[in-house]
Protein backbone atom coordinates (compact mmCIF):
# COMPACT_ATOMS: atom_id res chain seq x y z
CA UNK A 1 0.00 0.00 0.00
CA UNK A 2 1.59 3.32 -0.91
CA UNK A 3 1.56 6.64 1.49
CA UNK A 4 -1.75 7.89 -0.39
CA UNK A 5 -3.70 5.17 0.16
CA UNK A 6 -3.04 5.05 3.99
CA UNK A 7 -5.88 3.67 6.36
CA UNK A 8 -7.52 7.16 8.20
CA UNK A 9 -4.84 6.74 11.27
CA UNK A 10 -7.75 7.77 13.82
CA UNK A 11 -9.63 4.78 13.62
CA UNK A 12 -7.42 1.98 13.73
CA UNK A 13 -6.05 3.42 17.46
CA UNK A 14 -9.91 4.50 18.73
CA UNK A 15 -12.52 1.77 17.69
CA UNK A 16 -11.72 0.15 20.54
CA UNK A 17 -12.86 3.12 22.46
CA UNK A 18 -15.65 3.78 20.29
CA UNK A 19 -19.40 2.56 20.85
CA UNK A 20 -20.22 3.25 17.29
CA UNK A 21 -19.75 1.84 13.86
CA UNK A 22 -16.78 2.24 11.60
CA UNK A 23 -16.45 5.33 11.37
CA UNK A 24 -17.50 6.79 7.41
CA UNK A 25 -13.39 7.61 6.52
CA UNK A 26 -12.56 4.38 7.35
CA UNK A 27 -15.43 2.57 5.70
CA UNK A 28 -15.04 4.79 2.69
CA UNK A 29 -11.04 3.91 1.95
CA UNK A 30 -11.76 0.05 2.47
CA UNK A 31 -15.05 0.40 0.52
CA UNK A 32 -12.52 1.43 -2.45
CA UNK A 33 -10.14 -1.27 -1.03
CA UNK A 34 -12.64 -4.06 -1.34
CA UNK A 35 -13.92 -2.56 -4.91
CA UNK A 36 -10.80 -2.62 -6.45
CA UNK A 37 -10.56 -5.84 -5.22
CA UNK A 38 -13.62 -7.21 -6.34
CA UNK A 39 -12.97 -5.63 -9.92
CA UNK A 40 -9.35 -7.88 -10.03
CA UNK A 41 -10.99 -10.97 -8.57
CA UNK A 42 -13.68 -10.62 -11.71
CA UNK A 43 -10.67 -9.92 -14.57
CA UNK A 44 -8.38 -12.05 -13.34
CA UNK A 45 -10.44 -15.06 -11.93
CA UNK A 46 -8.46 -17.68 -13.86
CA UNK A 47 -5.32 -17.22 -11.83
CA UNK A 48 -7.43 -19.16 -9.22
CA UNK A 49 -8.03 -23.10 -9.59
CA UNK A 50 -11.89 -23.48 -10.47
CA UNK A 51 -12.57 -26.34 -8.26
CA UNK A 52 -10.95 -25.67 -4.33
CA UNK A 53 -8.16 -27.59 -3.68
CA UNK A 54 -8.42 -27.04 0.07
CA UNK A 55 -8.75 -30.32 2.13
CA UNK A 56 -11.38 -30.93 4.61
CA UNK A 57 -10.89 -28.96 7.81
CA UNK A 58 -8.04 -26.32 6.15
CA UNK A 59 -9.73 -23.61 6.45
CA UNK A 60 -10.96 -24.08 10.29
CA UNK A 61 -7.56 -24.84 11.71
CA UNK A 62 -6.27 -21.90 10.00
CA UNK A 63 -8.38 -19.48 12.39
CA UNK A 64 -8.93 -19.13 15.93
CA UNK A 65 -10.48 -21.53 18.42
CA UNK A 66 -12.74 -18.02 19.82
CA UNK A 67 -13.69 -15.07 18.47
CA UNK A 68 -11.10 -11.99 19.14
CA UNK A 69 -11.15 -10.56 22.28
CA UNK A 70 -10.81 -6.79 21.03
CA UNK A 71 -11.64 -6.10 17.28
CA UNK A 72 -9.27 -6.24 14.79
CA UNK A 73 -7.81 -4.29 11.63
CA UNK A 74 -9.33 -4.68 8.32
CA UNK A 75 -6.09 -4.48 7.33
CA UNK A 76 -5.83 -8.05 9.15
CA UNK A 77 -9.05 -8.93 8.50
CA UNK A 78 -8.53 -9.11 4.30
CA UNK A 79 -4.94 -10.23 4.63
CA UNK A 80 -6.70 -13.17 6.06
CA UNK A 81 -9.27 -13.10 3.47
CA UNK A 82 -6.71 -13.95 0.88
CA UNK A 83 -4.79 -16.01 2.90
CA UNK A 84 -7.40 -18.46 4.32
CA UNK A 85 -10.71 -18.13 2.75
CA UNK A 86 -9.89 -17.55 -1.16
CA UNK A 87 -7.94 -21.10 -1.29
CA UNK A 88 -11.32 -22.28 0.29
CA UNK A 89 -13.41 -20.30 -2.42
CA UNK A 90 -14.76 -22.21 -5.39
CA UNK A 91 -15.04 -19.67 -8.15
CA UNK A 92 -18.32 -20.25 -9.50
CA UNK A 93 -17.57 -16.81 -10.90
CA UNK A 94 -15.14 -18.28 -12.73
CA UNK A 95 -15.80 -18.79 -16.66
CA UNK A 96 -14.75 -22.22 -16.90
CA UNK A 97 -16.90 -22.89 -13.72
CA UNK A 98 -18.92 -25.18 -16.33
CA UNK A 99 -20.53 -27.99 -13.37
CA UNK A 100 -24.17 -28.15 -11.57
CA UNK A 101 -26.33 -25.46 -13.19
CA UNK A 102 -23.53 -22.99 -13.89
CA UNK A 103 -24.50 -19.33 -12.78
CA UNK A 104 -22.91 -15.69 -12.51
CA UNK A 105 -22.83 -13.29 -10.02
CA UNK A 106 -22.67 -10.23 -12.65
CA UNK A 107 -21.15 -6.90 -11.97
CA UNK A 108 -24.51 -5.04 -11.50
CA UNK A 109 -25.71 -7.38 -9.32
CA UNK A 110 -22.97 -7.20 -7.33
CA UNK A 111 -23.13 -3.69 -6.51
CA UNK A 112 -26.97 -4.31 -6.55
CA UNK A 113 -26.26 -6.09 -3.38
CA UNK A 114 -24.04 -3.23 -1.44
CA UNK A 115 -27.17 -1.23 -1.44
CA UNK A 116 -29.38 -4.52 -0.23
CA UNK A 117 -26.91 -4.34 2.45
CA UNK A 118 -26.38 -0.75 3.20
CA UNK A 119 -30.48 -0.24 3.61
CA UNK A 120 -30.68 -3.26 5.76
CA UNK A 121 -34.44 -3.63 5.17
CA UNK A 122 -36.86 -5.80 6.52
CA UNK A 123 -39.25 -6.41 3.86
CA UNK A 124 -41.67 -8.13 5.80
CA UNK A 125 -44.16 -5.12 5.47
CA UNK A 126 -45.20 -2.88 2.93
CA UNK A 127 -44.99 0.10 5.39
CA UNK A 128 -41.33 -1.03 6.37
CA UNK A 129 -39.77 -0.53 3.06
CA UNK A 130 -42.02 0.39 0.14
CA UNK A 131 -39.55 0.58 -1.92
CA UNK A 132 -38.75 -3.16 -1.13
CA UNK A 133 -42.03 -3.98 -1.34
CA UNK A 134 -42.73 -2.16 -4.86
CA UNK A 135 -39.91 -3.10 -6.43
CA UNK A 136 -40.41 -6.68 -6.15
CA UNK A 137 -43.58 -5.93 -7.40
CA UNK A 138 -41.89 -4.29 -10.58
CA UNK A 139 -39.10 -6.52 -11.38
CA UNK A 140 -41.93 -9.55 -10.92
CA UNK A 141 -43.69 -8.01 -13.80
CA UNK A 142 -40.99 -7.26 -15.96
CA UNK A 143 -39.72 -10.42 -15.40
CA UNK A 144 -43.51 -11.96 -16.48
CA UNK A 145 -43.37 -9.92 -19.43
CA UNK A 146 -39.86 -11.04 -20.68
CA UNK A 147 -40.93 -14.87 -20.04
CA UNK A 148 -44.05 -13.83 -21.24
CA UNK A 149 -46.69 -15.38 -18.93
CA UNK A 150 -49.86 -13.91 -18.90
CA UNK A 151 -51.15 -10.99 -16.58
CA UNK A 152 -53.48 -13.77 -14.68
CA UNK A 153 -50.15 -14.29 -13.41
CA UNK A 154 -48.49 -12.69 -9.96
CA UNK A 155 -45.48 -13.30 -8.52
CA UNK A 156 -43.02 -13.31 -5.00
CA UNK A 157 -39.72 -13.72 -4.51
CA UNK A 158 -38.10 -16.19 -2.26
CA UNK A 159 -34.47 -17.35 -1.96
CA UNK A 160 -33.88 -20.48 -3.53
CA UNK A 161 -35.99 -22.50 -6.10
CA UNK A 162 -36.63 -24.99 -3.46
CA UNK A 163 -38.10 -22.65 -1.21
CA UNK A 164 -40.41 -21.50 -4.39
CA UNK A 165 -41.58 -25.16 -4.80
CA UNK A 166 -41.91 -25.95 -1.23
CA UNK A 167 -44.78 -22.88 -0.79
CA UNK A 168 -46.16 -23.79 -4.50
CA UNK A 169 -46.82 -26.98 -2.89
CA UNK A 170 -48.49 -25.97 -0.01
CA UNK A 171 -50.61 -23.48 -1.72
CA UNK A 172 -51.65 -27.00 -3.69
CA UNK A 173 -52.56 -28.57 -1.08
CA UNK A 174 -54.09 -25.62 0.79
CA UNK A 175 -56.25 -26.17 -2.92
CA UNK A 176 -57.91 -29.25 -1.73
CA UNK A 177 -61.09 -28.88 -0.49
CA UNK A 178 -62.39 -30.92 3.01
CA UNK A 179 -58.46 -30.78 4.09
CA UNK A 180 -58.14 -28.50 6.98
CA UNK A 181 -53.99 -28.58 7.28
CA UNK A 182 -53.36 -25.22 8.30
CA UNK A 183 -55.81 -26.16 11.14
CA UNK A 184 -55.70 -29.71 11.94
CA UNK A 185 -51.65 -30.25 11.05
CA UNK A 186 -49.97 -32.19 7.86
CA UNK A 187 -52.19 -34.83 7.11
CA UNK A 188 -55.03 -32.43 7.23
CA UNK A 189 -56.98 -35.18 7.51
CA UNK A 190 -61.38 -34.58 7.58
CA UNK A 191 -62.89 -34.84 10.40
CA UNK A 192 -66.85 -35.97 10.88
CA UNK A 193 -67.11 -34.36 14.31
CA UNK A 194 -65.05 -32.33 16.67
CA UNK A 195 -63.10 -35.15 18.33
CA UNK A 196 -59.92 -35.99 16.46
CA UNK A 197 -60.20 -39.49 18.27
CA UNK A 198 -63.15 -40.06 16.17
CA UNK A 199 -61.83 -39.26 12.90
CA UNK A 200 -63.05 -40.98 10.01
CA UNK A 201 -61.44 -41.03 7.16
CA UNK A 202 -57.99 -40.59 6.69
CA UNK A 203 -56.58 -38.96 3.26
CA UNK A 204 -53.69 -40.17 1.69
CA UNK A 205 -52.37 -37.42 -1.02
CA UNK A 206 -50.49 -37.65 -3.96
CA UNK A 207 -47.94 -35.59 -5.75
CA UNK A 208 -46.24 -36.94 -9.18
CA UNK A 209 -42.95 -35.87 -10.82
CA UNK A 210 -40.96 -37.31 -13.62
CA UNK A 211 -38.23 -39.30 -12.57
CA UNK A 212 -35.60 -36.87 -13.41
CA UNK A 213 -37.75 -34.25 -11.29
CA UNK A 214 -34.98 -32.12 -8.95
CA UNK A 215 -34.83 -33.72 -5.48
CA UNK A 216 -36.34 -30.19 -4.09
CA UNK A 217 -39.48 -31.93 -4.92
CA UNK A 218 -39.04 -34.80 -2.78
CA UNK A 219 -37.72 -32.63 -0.38
CA UNK A 220 -40.42 -30.39 -0.02
CA UNK A 221 -42.71 -33.43 0.16
CA UNK A 222 -40.84 -34.59 3.59
CA UNK A 223 -40.85 -30.84 4.82
CA UNK A 224 -44.24 -30.86 4.19
CA UNK A 225 -45.69 -34.26 6.00
CA UNK A 226 -46.55 -35.79 2.60
CA UNK A 227 -43.56 -38.06 3.28
CA UNK A 228 -41.46 -39.42 0.13
CA UNK A 229 -44.10 -42.09 -0.73
CA UNK A 230 -46.61 -39.04 -0.95
CA UNK A 231 -44.51 -38.81 -4.33
CA UNK A 232 -44.85 -40.49 -6.90
CA UNK A 233 -42.40 -40.58 -9.59
CA UNK A 234 -43.31 -41.13 -13.29
CA UNK A 235 -41.38 -42.72 -15.91
CA UNK A 236 -39.39 -40.69 -18.55
CA UNK A 237 -39.11 -41.54 -22.06
CA UNK A 238 -35.76 -41.66 -23.86
CA UNK A 239 -35.03 -38.13 -24.28
CA UNK A 240 -35.69 -38.05 -20.30
CA UNK A 241 -39.13 -36.04 -20.59
CA UNK A 242 -42.06 -36.89 -18.53
CA UNK A 243 -44.29 -39.83 -19.78
CA UNK A 244 -47.30 -38.14 -19.87
CA UNK A 245 -49.58 -41.55 -20.77
CA UNK A 246 -47.81 -43.08 -17.85
CA UNK A 247 -48.84 -40.16 -15.87
CA UNK A 248 -52.13 -40.54 -16.57
CA UNK A 249 -52.12 -44.39 -15.86
CA UNK A 250 -50.94 -43.42 -12.46
CA UNK A 251 -53.23 -41.27 -11.61
CA UNK A 252 -55.76 -43.59 -12.51
CA UNK A 253 -54.71 -46.11 -10.79
CA UNK A 254 -53.92 -44.48 -7.39
CA UNK A 255 -57.64 -42.85 -7.29
CA UNK A 256 -58.70 -46.88 -7.73
CA UNK A 257 -56.70 -47.33 -4.61
CA UNK A 258 -58.21 -44.78 -2.52
CA UNK A 259 -55.29 -41.73 -2.91
CA UNK A 260 -55.79 -38.60 -3.42
CA UNK A 261 -54.19 -37.22 -6.26
CA UNK A 262 -53.37 -33.38 -5.48
CA UNK A 263 -50.62 -31.74 -7.51
CA UNK A 264 -48.15 -32.33 -10.60
CA UNK A 265 -44.74 -30.62 -10.87
CA UNK A 266 -43.54 -30.73 -14.25
CA UNK A 267 -40.11 -29.69 -15.16
CA UNK A 268 -38.91 -27.24 -17.82
CA UNK A 269 -35.08 -27.78 -17.73
CA UNK A 270 -34.27 -30.72 -16.04
CA UNK A 271 -31.03 -30.15 -13.77
CA UNK A 272 -29.34 -33.84 -15.42
CA UNK A 273 -29.95 -33.10 -18.89
CA UNK A 274 -32.09 -30.05 -19.46
CA UNK A 275 -35.12 -31.96 -20.96
CA UNK A 276 -38.62 -30.49 -20.95
CA UNK A 277 -41.80 -32.43 -19.57
CA UNK A 278 -44.45 -32.16 -22.04
CA UNK A 279 -46.46 -29.31 -20.43
CA UNK A 280 -49.17 -28.83 -22.60
CA UNK A 281 -50.51 -32.32 -22.49
CA UNK A 282 -50.03 -32.51 -18.51
CA UNK A 283 -52.05 -28.88 -18.47
CA UNK A 284 -55.24 -30.73 -20.15
CA UNK A 285 -54.64 -34.05 -17.70
CA UNK A 286 -54.61 -31.45 -14.46
CA UNK A 287 -57.67 -29.42 -15.58
CA UNK A 288 -59.46 -33.00 -16.30
CA UNK A 289 -58.72 -34.04 -12.58
CA UNK A 290 -58.99 -31.04 -11.28
CA UNK A 291 -55.19 -31.12 -10.08
CA UNK A 292 -52.74 -28.28 -9.12
CA UNK A 293 -49.46 -28.38 -11.59
CA UNK A 294 -46.63 -26.43 -10.71
CA UNK A 295 -43.64 -26.18 -13.65
CA UNK A 296 -40.76 -26.19 -12.02
CA UNK A 297 -38.99 -23.74 -14.55
CA UNK A 298 -36.11 -22.54 -12.49
CA UNK A 299 -33.09 -23.49 -14.92
CA UNK A 300 -34.62 -23.83 -18.18
CA UNK A 301 -36.98 -20.64 -17.58
CA UNK A 302 -34.56 -18.12 -18.01
CA UNK A 303 -34.18 -19.33 -21.73
CA UNK A 304 -37.73 -17.89 -22.64
CA UNK A 305 -36.35 -14.33 -22.48
CA UNK A 306 -34.83 -15.46 -26.06
CA UNK A 307 -37.43 -14.40 -28.66
CA UNK A 308 -36.75 -17.79 -30.43
CA UNK A 309 -36.95 -19.80 -27.18
CA UNK A 310 -40.23 -18.72 -25.99
CA UNK A 311 -41.80 -22.29 -26.92
CA UNK A 312 -39.57 -23.59 -23.69
CA UNK A 313 -42.64 -22.17 -21.94
CA UNK A 314 -45.46 -23.36 -23.99
CA UNK A 315 -48.72 -24.61 -21.82
CA UNK A 316 -47.23 -22.83 -18.69
CA UNK A 317 -49.49 -20.51 -18.82
CA UNK A 318 -52.05 -22.87 -18.02
CA UNK A 319 -49.81 -24.10 -15.13
CA UNK A 320 -51.03 -22.67 -11.40
CA UNK A 321 -47.79 -21.86 -10.62
CA UNK A 322 -44.04 -22.08 -12.59
CA UNK A 323 -40.96 -21.01 -10.97
CA UNK A 324 -37.75 -19.44 -12.46
CA UNK A 325 -34.92 -18.89 -10.40
CA UNK A 326 -32.96 -15.69 -12.01
CA UNK A 327 -30.10 -16.65 -9.70
CA UNK A 328 -29.39 -19.25 -11.95
CA UNK A 329 -29.34 -18.20 -15.91
CA UNK A 330 -29.98 -14.51 -15.36
CA UNK A 331 -27.01 -13.33 -14.27
CA UNK A 332 -28.22 -12.36 -10.29
CA UNK A 333 -26.10 -13.01 -7.15
CA UNK A 334 -26.95 -16.17 -5.38
CA UNK A 335 -30.16 -15.87 -3.73
CA UNK A 336 -33.14 -15.08 -5.76
CA UNK A 337 -35.70 -17.09 -7.05
CA UNK A 338 -39.03 -15.99 -8.41
CA UNK A 339 -42.21 -17.75 -7.78
CA UNK A 340 -45.39 -16.56 -10.57
CA UNK A 341 -49.05 -18.07 -9.09
CA UNK A 342 -52.31 -17.86 -10.78
CA UNK A 343 -53.69 -18.14 -7.54
CA UNK A 344 -51.91 -16.30 -5.22
CA UNK A 345 -55.21 -16.11 -3.19
CA UNK A 346 -54.22 -19.75 -2.12
CA UNK A 347 -50.83 -19.29 -1.22
CA UNK A 348 -51.76 -16.85 1.19
CA UNK A 349 -54.38 -18.80 2.76
CA UNK A 350 -51.96 -20.86 3.07
CA UNK A 351 -49.24 -19.22 4.89
CA UNK A 352 -50.95 -15.68 6.40
CA UNK A 353 -50.97 -15.41 10.11
CA UNK A 354 -51.01 -11.94 11.31
CA UNK A 355 -50.03 -11.26 14.81
CA UNK A 356 -51.37 -7.91 17.24
CA UNK A 357 -48.22 -6.74 15.91
CA UNK A 358 -47.80 -6.74 12.67
CA UNK A 359 -51.43 -5.39 12.12
CA UNK A 360 -51.52 -2.05 10.33
CA UNK A 361 -53.77 0.29 9.17
CA UNK A 362 -52.32 0.83 5.76
CA UNK A 363 -54.76 0.20 2.69
CA UNK A 364 -55.97 -3.32 1.19
CA UNK A 365 -54.06 -2.55 -2.52
CA UNK A 366 -50.60 -2.98 -0.48
CA UNK A 367 -48.71 -6.54 -0.22
CA UNK A 368 -47.35 -7.45 2.57
CA UNK A 369 -44.77 -10.22 1.60
CA UNK A 370 -44.53 -11.65 5.06
CA UNK A 371 -47.91 -13.22 3.44
CA UNK A 372 -46.53 -15.07 0.89
CA UNK A 373 -44.55 -17.78 3.19
CA UNK A 374 -43.34 -19.23 6.26
CA UNK A 375 -40.76 -16.43 6.70
CA UNK A 376 -41.16 -12.82 8.12
CA UNK A 377 -37.92 -11.53 7.65
CA UNK A 378 -37.10 -10.66 4.07
CA UNK A 379 -34.47 -9.09 2.43
CA UNK A 380 -34.26 -6.65 -0.49
CA UNK A 381 -33.45 -8.85 -3.05
CA UNK A 382 -35.21 -7.39 -5.82
CA UNK A 383 -32.53 -4.40 -5.83
CA UNK A 384 -29.93 -6.65 -7.26
CA UNK A 385 -32.53 -7.66 -10.07
CA UNK A 386 -33.31 -4.22 -10.77
CA UNK A 387 -29.86 -3.05 -11.01
CA UNK A 388 -28.96 -6.41 -13.79
CA UNK A 389 -32.51 -6.04 -15.40
CA UNK A 390 -31.66 -2.31 -15.98
CA UNK A 391 -27.75 -2.29 -16.90
CA UNK A 392 -28.35 -5.19 -19.12
CA UNK A 393 -31.80 -4.67 -20.84
CA UNK A 394 -33.82 -7.64 -22.00
CA UNK A 395 -32.38 -7.47 -25.46
CA UNK A 396 -28.22 -7.55 -23.61
CA UNK A 397 -30.16 -10.72 -21.11
CA UNK A 398 -31.35 -12.37 -24.12
CA UNK A 399 -28.27 -12.01 -26.11
CA UNK A 400 -26.12 -13.10 -23.51
CA UNK A 401 -28.38 -16.49 -22.99
CA UNK A 402 -28.32 -16.64 -26.73
CA UNK A 403 -24.55 -16.96 -26.82
CA UNK A 404 -24.58 -19.87 -23.76
CA UNK A 405 -26.87 -22.01 -26.57
CA UNK A 406 -24.42 -21.21 -29.04
CA UNK A 407 -21.30 -22.28 -27.11
CA UNK A 408 -23.15 -25.29 -25.75
CA UNK A 409 -24.21 -26.39 -29.16
CA UNK A 410 -21.13 -26.07 -30.59
CA UNK A 411 -19.63 -28.24 -27.87
CA UNK A 412 -21.86 -30.71 -28.62
CA UNK A 413 -21.45 -30.98 -32.05
CA UNK A 414 -17.70 -31.78 -31.72
CA UNK A 415 -18.42 -34.29 -29.24
CA UNK A 416 -20.93 -35.86 -31.99
CA UNK A 417 -17.27 -35.72 -34.29
CA UNK A 418 -15.56 -36.98 -31.80
CA UNK A 419 -14.78 -41.00 -31.85
CA UNK A 420 -13.45 -40.54 -28.69
CA UNK A 421 -16.49 -39.05 -26.79
CA UNK A 422 -20.69 -39.75 -27.39
CA UNK A 423 -23.13 -37.78 -26.46
CA UNK A 424 -25.84 -38.93 -24.02
CA UNK A 425 -28.29 -36.83 -23.74
CA UNK A 426 -30.08 -33.91 -26.27
CA UNK A 427 -29.27 -30.69 -25.84
CA UNK A 428 -32.24 -28.14 -25.52
CA UNK A 429 -30.34 -25.93 -23.37
CA UNK A 430 -27.04 -25.36 -22.30
CA UNK A 431 -26.42 -28.52 -20.49
CA UNK A 432 -23.92 -31.06 -22.46
CA UNK A 433 -24.57 -35.01 -21.12
CA UNK A 434 -21.46 -37.00 -22.99
CA UNK A 435 -18.67 -39.81 -21.77
CA UNK A 436 -15.08 -41.02 -23.14
CA UNK A 437 -15.60 -44.22 -25.09
CA UNK A 438 -12.36 -44.85 -26.33
CA UNK A 439 -12.36 -48.11 -28.81
CA UNK A 440 -10.07 -49.74 -26.58
CA UNK A 441 -12.25 -50.40 -23.39
CA UNK A 442 -15.72 -52.31 -23.43
CA UNK A 443 -18.44 -51.47 -21.82
CA UNK A 444 -18.13 -52.26 -18.17
CA UNK A 445 -14.82 -49.92 -17.53
CA UNK A 446 -16.08 -46.97 -19.17
CA UNK A 447 -17.86 -45.57 -16.21
CA UNK A 448 -14.95 -45.68 -13.93
CA UNK A 449 -12.82 -44.15 -17.03
CA UNK A 450 -15.29 -41.31 -17.16
CA UNK A 451 -15.10 -41.04 -13.57
CA UNK A 452 -11.05 -40.49 -13.43
CA UNK A 453 -11.49 -38.06 -16.53
CA UNK A 454 -13.69 -36.29 -14.39
CA UNK A 455 -11.52 -36.32 -11.03
CA UNK A 456 -8.28 -35.52 -13.54
CA UNK A 457 -9.44 -32.58 -15.41
CA UNK A 458 -11.45 -31.43 -11.59
CA UNK A 459 -8.36 -31.60 -9.72
CA UNK A 460 -6.27 -30.00 -12.82
CA UNK A 461 -7.79 -26.67 -11.83
CA UNK A 462 -8.25 -25.04 -15.18
CA UNK A 463 -12.17 -26.11 -15.58
CA UNK A 464 -14.77 -27.63 -13.15
CA UNK A 465 -17.41 -30.17 -14.43
CA UNK A 466 -19.99 -32.22 -12.91
CA UNK A 467 -21.90 -35.89 -13.50
CA UNK A 468 -24.65 -37.38 -13.10
CA UNK A 469 -26.15 -41.29 -14.35
CA UNK A 470 -27.95 -41.45 -17.20
CA UNK A 471 -29.75 -45.05 -17.80
CA UNK A 472 -27.23 -46.75 -15.58
CA UNK A 473 -24.60 -44.97 -17.03
CA UNK A 474 -21.90 -42.39 -15.75
CA UNK A 475 -22.30 -39.26 -17.39
CA UNK A 476 -20.14 -36.02 -17.58
CA UNK A 477 -22.17 -32.48 -17.52
CA UNK A 478 -20.38 -29.59 -19.17
CA UNK A 479 -23.15 -26.35 -18.26
CA UNK A 480 -22.15 -23.16 -20.18
CA UNK A 481 -24.24 -19.96 -18.02
CA UNK A 482 -21.48 -17.71 -16.35
CA UNK A 483 -21.48 -14.48 -17.98
CA UNK A 484 -17.68 -14.28 -18.45
CA UNK A 485 -17.59 -18.00 -20.69
CA UNK A 486 -15.82 -17.60 -24.27
CA UNK A 487 -15.48 -19.93 -26.83
CA UNK A 488 -12.04 -19.98 -25.86
CA UNK A 489 -13.22 -21.28 -22.44
CA UNK A 490 -15.09 -24.05 -24.28
CA UNK A 491 -12.13 -24.79 -26.66
CA UNK A 492 -9.69 -25.21 -22.46
CA UNK A 493 -12.67 -27.36 -21.67
CA UNK A 494 -12.01 -29.45 -24.47
CA UNK A 495 -8.21 -29.77 -24.67
CA UNK A 496 -8.28 -30.60 -21.27
CA UNK A 497 -11.12 -33.85 -20.95
CA UNK A 498 -8.59 -35.01 -24.32
CA UNK A 499 -5.42 -34.41 -22.44
CA UNK A 500 -7.05 -36.30 -20.01
CA UNK A 501 -8.35 -38.94 -21.52
CA UNK A 502 -4.99 -39.19 -23.71
CA UNK A 503 -3.14 -39.48 -20.26
CA UNK A 504 -5.70 -42.05 -18.37
CA UNK A 505 -5.01 -44.27 -21.86
CA UNK A 506 -1.24 -43.57 -21.97
CA UNK A 507 -2.28 -42.58 -25.83
CA UNK A 508 -1.88 -39.87 -27.96
CA UNK A 509 -3.43 -36.75 -27.76
CA UNK A 510 -6.26 -36.29 -30.44
CA UNK A 511 -6.42 -32.81 -32.58
CA UNK A 512 -8.05 -30.20 -31.27
CA UNK A 513 -11.55 -29.34 -32.92
CA UNK A 514 -11.93 -26.03 -32.14
CA UNK A 515 -9.50 -23.62 -33.47
C1 LIG B 1 -34.56 -27.89 -12.11
C2 LIG B 1 -34.12 -27.39 -10.76
N1 LIG B 1 -35.04 -27.12 -9.82
C3 LIG B 1 -34.71 -26.68 -8.61
C4 LIG B 1 -33.40 -26.49 -8.26
C5 LIG B 1 -33.06 -25.99 -6.87
O1 LIG B 1 -32.55 -24.69 -6.93
P1 LIG B 1 -32.19 -23.87 -5.62
O2 LIG B 1 -30.75 -24.16 -5.35
O3 LIG B 1 -32.42 -22.44 -5.99
O4 LIG B 1 -33.05 -24.33 -4.54
C6 LIG B 1 -32.39 -26.76 -9.19
C7 LIG B 1 -30.98 -26.59 -8.84
O5 LIG B 1 -30.08 -26.84 -9.60
C8 LIG B 1 -32.77 -27.22 -10.49
O6 LIG B 1 -31.85 -27.52 -11.41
Amino acid sequence: MTDDNKPPAQLSEDKDASLLDMDAEEFRHYGHEVVDWIADYLTNTERYPVLSQARPGQIKEALPESAPRKGESMEDILADLDRVIVPGVTHWNHPAFFAYIANSSSAPSILGEMFSAAFNVNAMLWRTSPSATELEEVTLRWLRQMLGLPESFSGVIYDTASISTLCAIAAARQAVSGLRVREDGLAGTPETDDKPARRKKEIFLRLYASAHTHSSIEKAAITLGLGQSGVRLIPADAEFRMDSSALAKAIEEDRARGYTPFCVVATVGTTSTGSIDPVPQIADLCEREGLWLHVDAAYGGSAAVVPEMKWVLEGCERADSVVVNPHKWLFVSVDLSTLFCRRMDVLIEAFSLVPEYLRTGDPEEVKNFMDYGPQLGRRIRAIKFWFVLRYFGVEGIAARIRNHLEMAREFAAWIDRSTDFERLAPVTFAIICFRAIPAALSEDRLDSLNERIMEEVNRRGKIFISHTKLDGKFTLRLVVGNIRTTRDHLCLAWDELNGALARLLDGSRPEAMCQ
